[in-house]
């Protein structure tokens, strides 16, 4: 880990927040991607059903080799948005091993993935819609966009977790009876 790493007790942007507002906080934002996730996981399996179907109809517009490019594009949207919906996933369960991760940067993390699990597959299925030989549409453009975004999130989900836990984790057990609301284990 670099030498430049705040230290875990730096109360800095989190320190706004009381313990219970931040539990709300990464409560909602889990649900967030929760349900961002399994919608998504829902759009784009019924894309992949689509796709199926297409095959199954033996569908010209997608599977004439003169348009080939359409149907790698709508693959990709459909591998894509499926991933990204168990990325989202992903995401949400690992909210709670990082109680120290400060507001803002957790807070980005979140927008860019939500932002990029739009952009990438939308911008692969736009890119399939009208293609000129080799080439996709202009929605391609939104691909690289989406992958930027996603690697400010992967970024910055991996930098919160090199950084030490602070004391008061939220994996901290409730305050028992017996203890009189003190915190038992370390003093
Ligand atoms: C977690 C679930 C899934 C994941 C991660 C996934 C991922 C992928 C990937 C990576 C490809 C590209 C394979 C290649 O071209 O080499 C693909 C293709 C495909 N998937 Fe899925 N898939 C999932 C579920 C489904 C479901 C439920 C269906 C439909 C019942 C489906 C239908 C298809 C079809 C038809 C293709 C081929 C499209 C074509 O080449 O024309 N997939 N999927």
């Amino acid at each position: 880990m670099s030498a430049t790493s705040k230290p875990s007790a730096d109360p800095s942007p989190t320190a706004s927040l009381s313990p219970s507002q931040r539990e709300n906080e990464t409560a909602a934002t889990i649900r967030a991607h929760l349900r961002w996730g399994w919608w998504s996981l829902l759009i784009f399996l019924s894309l992949g059903v689509a796709l199926e179907a297409f095959h199954g109809f033996k569908a010209d517009f997608y599977l004439n080799v003169s348009l080939e490019t359409r149907r790698l594009m709508w693959t990709l949207a459909h591998a894509h948005g499926t991933l990204l919906g168990l990325v989202n996933i992903a995401f949400a369960a690992t909210l709670r091993s990082v109680p120290q991760w400060d507001e803002r940067s957790r807070g980005l993390a979140s927008g860019c993935l939500k932002a990029a699990s739009l952009l990438l597959p939308a911008g692969f299925f736009l890119g399939g819609i009208k293609v000129y030989g080799g080439d996709p549409g202009l929605g391609i453009v939104l691909v690289p966009v989406g992958a930027l975004l996603l690697f400010v999130t992967v970024f910055l989900t991996a930098r919160s977790l090199a950084a030490e836990p602070a004391a008061s984790s939220s994996f901290a057990p409730p305050p028992s009876p017996e203890t009189g609301g003190r915190k038992s284990g370390r003093k």
